[in-house]
C-alpha cells in the first residue's frame, strides 16, 4: 500500500539520490514504485496540486467493491 501524496517529489528524490535510477525518467520511477502496490491513497492537495480532495486506487476488483461500499458508509457517517 502506498501513500502517494508526494509521489512526484519522492520520485524526483529517487532520481537524484539512487544511482540505479539516475537515467530513468520520473514517469518510469513512478511506474516502478506503483508496480507492486495493491492499493494507493493520495491526498491530491500535495503533488497533484488541487485545492481539496484525494483518491484511492485499488487493484483487486473484490477489494475495490468493499472499499467502495465502506467509502459510501463513511461519507454518510454510518461507520
Ligand atoms: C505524505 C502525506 N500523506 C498524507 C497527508 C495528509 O493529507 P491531508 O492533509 O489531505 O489529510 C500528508 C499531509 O501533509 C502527507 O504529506
Amino acid at each position: 500500500m502506498i501513500d502517494a501524496a508526494r509521489y512526484a517529489e519522492n520520485s524526483y528524490f529517487v532520481k537524484q539520490r539512487e544511482k540505479e535510477f539516475k537515467d530513468s525518467s520520473i514517469k518510469e520511477i513512478i511506474c516502478e514504485s506503483f508496480k507492486e502496490a495493491d492499493v494507493f491513497t493520495m491526498s491530491a492537495k500535495k503533488d497533484a496540486i488541487v485545492n481539496m480532495g484525494g483518491l484511492i486506487g485499488v487493484r483487486d476488483k473484490a477489494l475495490f467493491e468493499k472499499v467502495k461500499q465502506a467509502n459510501i458508509l463513511i461519507t454518510q457517517d454510518k461507520i
